[in-house]
This record gives structure tokens, C-alpha cells and sequence, in this order.
């Protein structure tokens, strides 16, 4: 008895990952069935943090996805390849999976799991969004008898730290940006994060799950925070918001509570009112919130990355496989547990950004005389934006900063509007435009 396991990759996740194995007491029973049989590093002459016995760390990756003496597979070094091809392999040989990779599963996820299910393995990524929180399997189990109407989270935690400190100390972007990087908070090639990519591979991850299909990464809008600047942070605090990057899946299901035949599938800096769950959620800090009928809000907080934290996740994944395994080998029909294999195979369409709705906030440069507020309003309910509040924030020697917040209207409509103001001889630009929660 017991299950053989190996490890690709030994960096932060993965040394945690040994740890929490090597060191059983206390913790799950099943974690004593498990053994990390080999390793694969990148570089053999690296110090490493955790011990294993002579000749189970190797370079040959490829050698360990087709070791017959291997039943579960853990893929933590990252990136689409050559992650996929070790994925597929494993897959290829009767492997089950764990992975903390949201890039492959998010792009590969179909050929992933198509093969996955044809083969009768487990392919599970606890890990992979927002961390050491639980997450994905709740929504798989707990909350999968519930119609899931809407998720949304605070799922990068870079960007949000680099917002937190925006906030707290008035400072713009770039410099929090740069002191972040040299603390280790952001990485040297701060683009998956900062412009919103790792919070869509999520975002996309979260829905296939919560929607029931497949999601095409190409179908999520993303924009990043590099054009947040302090200047709406204060806009903003003072209107009674505060600036958080959410990713957001949410979907109108028919009367019957049928699944959505469309979803809204974004992320984008958003301005949260300050007594939203969400707007506290500070620093490092991943919050999920999921709203359930009939469960209601439930709020999943906690940290998103860092090594204990993400090989909680992992190695929980690796636990429930092996519960899995053992509870079939008395009845198995088959087909594997359905509460953790992929239960879908088509793809959720997605809604055009133009055909969602929500409310805007705009920072408007104006000439400073009198009618300008009116012209505003008049270029916003011309084409059918209804204002919320239209607030004068201040007025310097480049002209007067109107700050307008409107009602729910749809993205197209209110892009066309903006055209429209950006035409008057009133208006000198509009540095700001973000959309409100
Ligand atoms: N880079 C991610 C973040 C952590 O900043 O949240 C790993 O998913």
C-alpha cells in the first residue's frame, strides 16, 4: 500500500510541498500513504531547503512523467511549456495530476482534461487560484448544489499590495512598482501581473467552474492598474470608494435557474464602495466571493501565494486523489469520482465587453467657465448615460477636475458617450475613466 509521487520542480511551492509531507504528524493520515519517489530540478547543484535519499532529485523531467512506479504526478515549475508536454505525458501513461499552473490549465485546460477524462485520471489545481485558499474544490463540492449567479475576486496579490500602498500613502504607481520590486513583492517583469493577466487565467478558471464550461482565455477583457494613479485614489476615497482590482464572472440565468447561456467574464480596476466585503481586503491578501442561491454571499479570505500557504493546497489535492482511489477499488464504476474530475467538455460563450453593464466613474479636464457641468451632462444623456453624481474636485491652473459617477449603463453606451465628450470644446481630456461596483 501506499502511493508514489513525483515532484517537477522544487522551488518556493514545491519545497513546501516536501514539507508538509515529510513532516505528517499531526495532519492528515493519509498523508503517511504518501511517497515523493523523484524529483525533477532544473539544477542539480542548487542548495535546497529539504533533503531527499540519493538518487531521487534528477534533471530528467521526462524520465519521471513515464515512470511506471509513479501514480501521481505534481507540476510545480510553471509556465505553458514544457509544462504541458509533461502533463500530457503523465496523463498519456495513467498519471493523476496536481498542479499549481493556472497559465497551462487556463490556455490547455480543454486538450488537459479531455484527455484527463478519456484516460480516467484526476487532473486538480487547488493551488492554482488564489493560492493556500480553498477555493476551486468548494465550488466543485460544496457549493456545486447551489446555482452560482456571480464570483468575484481580488485574485492577484501584487497588484493588490501595489494599490494598498497607493492608498495608504498617496504615492503613484511606478514608485510603488519599483520599491515592490526590491522587496520581492513583484517580479522583475511585473506584466502577468500588473496588466491583469494572472488574475484572467483565474478569473477564467473560476468560471469554468462556476458556469459549468470551458472558457477561451481570449474572451476575458483585461486591463491592468498602470493607469490608476493616486489622483483617483483620492477621487475616489473621498466619493466614498475605494480601488481594487477585481476579476468578475457573472451570469443572468433563465427562470427555470438553467445555466446562463452567457456569461460577463472581466477584469479591470474597479471602484468598490468602502463597506463592500471585498474593500478591505488589503495588502498581499486574496479574497473570493461567491454569491449562491440558496447558500447567499460566502467569502473565501485569505493568502493567495507564498510557500506554506500554496502547498496546503497542493498536497491536499494529492490527498484528495488518493481518497478518491481508495474509496473506488471497493466499486468502481468507471468513471471516476464525478465530485473531482472535469464534469464539462463545451465551452461557455461570453459576453462582448460592449454588451455589459455597470456603473463609470470619469476624471474629466475641463475649461474652467461657466456651463462646462452642463455641457457634461447633456454629451453623458444624449446618448442615454444618466448621471449618479457629477462632483467639482478641483480647479488649477490647467483647467477645473470634474469627477462624474454614473448609473448602470451599457460599456458600448457609455463608450460612445465618451466620444462624444471628448469632442466638446469644454473638455481638455479625460485622464481617468474606471467602472464602478
Ligand atoms: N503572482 C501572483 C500574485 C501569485 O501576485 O498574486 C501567484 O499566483
Amino acid at each position: 500500500v501506499g502511493y508514489n509521487v513525483g515532484l517537477l520542480g522544487l522551488g518556493t511551492v514545491g519545497t513546501g510541498t516536501a514539507k508538509i509531507i515529510m513532516d505528517s504528524v499531526g495532519r492528515h493520515p493519509l498523508l503517511e500513504e504518501i511517497s515523493i519517489v523523484r524529483v525533477g530540478v532544473r539544477n542539480l547543484d542548487k542548495a535546497r531547503a529539504v533533503e531527499f535519499e540519493t538518487g531521487v532529485v534528477t534533471d530528467d523531467l521526462a524520465s519521471i512523467v513515464t515512470d511506471p512506479n509513479i501514480d501521481i504526478i505534481v507540476e510545480l515549475i510553471g509556465g505553458v511549456k514544457p509544462a504541458l508536454n509533461y502533463i500530457m505525458t503523465a496523463i498519456e501513461h495513467g498519471k493523476h495530476v496536481v498542479t499549481a499552473n493556472k497559465a497551462v490549465i487556463s490556455r490547455h485546460g480543454d486538450e488537459i482534461f479531455t484527455a484527463a477524462n478519456a484516460k480516467g485520471v484526476y487532473v486538480l489545481l487547488e493551488a492554482a487560484v488564489a493560492g493556500g485558499i480553498p477555493v476551486l474544490t468548494p465550488l466543485k463540492q460544496a457549493l456545486g448544489v447551489n446555482r452560482i449567479n456571480r464570483v468575484t475576486g481580488i485574485i492577484n496579490g501584487t497588484t493588490n499590495y501595489i494599490l494598498t500602498r497607493m492608498k495608504n500613502e498617496g504615492v503613484d504607481f511606478d514608485e510603488v512598482l519599483a520599491e515592490a520590486q526590491r522587496l520581492g513583492y513583484a517580479e522583475a517583469d511585473p506584466t502577468a501581473d500588473v496588466d491583469g493577466f494572472d488574475a484572467a487565467d483565474k478569473i477564467a478558471i473560476l468560471a469554468s467552474l462556476a458556469f459549468g464550461g470551458r472558457i477561451n482565455l481570449d474572451d476575458v477583457y483585461c486591463e491592468g492598474i498602470r493607469k490608476v494613479t493616486a489622483a483617483d485614489i483620492a477621487y475616489a476615497e473621498k466619493l466614498g470608494f475605494t480601488i481594487k482590482l477585481l476579476a468578475i464572472a457573472q451570469g443572468h440565468r433563465p427562470e427555470n435557474g438553467a445555466m446562463p447561456s452567457e456569461i460577463e467574464l472581466k477584469v479591470h480596476p474597479t471602484l468598490l464602495p468602502k463597506h463592500h466585503p471585498l474593500a478591505t481586503v488589503d495588502g498581499v491578501n486574496n479574497a473570493v466571493l461567491v454569491e449562491a442561491d440558496p447558500l447567499g454571499e460566502v467569502m473565501f479570505y485569505g493568502p493567495g501565494a507564498g510557500e506554506g500557504a500554496t502547498a496546503s493546497a497542493v498536497v491536499s489535492d494529492i490527498v484528495a486523489i488518493i481518497a478518491t482511489l481508495e474509496g473506488c477499488s471497493l466499486n468502481d464504476k468507471g468513471r471516476g469520482n464525478p465530485l473531482l474530475r472535469c464534469s464539462h467538455e463545451h465551452y461557455t460563450r461570453v459576453a462582448p465587453m460592449e454588451n455589459t453593464a455597470s456603473r463609470f466613474y470619469a476624471r474629466i479636464l475641463t475649461q474652467d467657465r461657466p456651463s462646462v457641468i452642463g455641457h457634461i451632462g447633456l454629451a453623458f444623456g444624449d446618448h442615454g448615460v444618466s448621471l449618479e453624481s457629477v462632483v467639482q474636485i478641483d480647479v488649477h491652473d490647467r483647467g477645473a477636475e470634474i469627477v462624474v459617477i454614473t448609473h448602470h449603463v451599457r460599456e458600448g453606451e457609455f463608450q460612445t458617450a465618451l466620444k462624444a465628450l471628448l469632442a466638446l470644446e469644454d473638455v481638455i481630456s479625460v485622464p481617468s475613466v474606471l467602472r464602478v461596483c
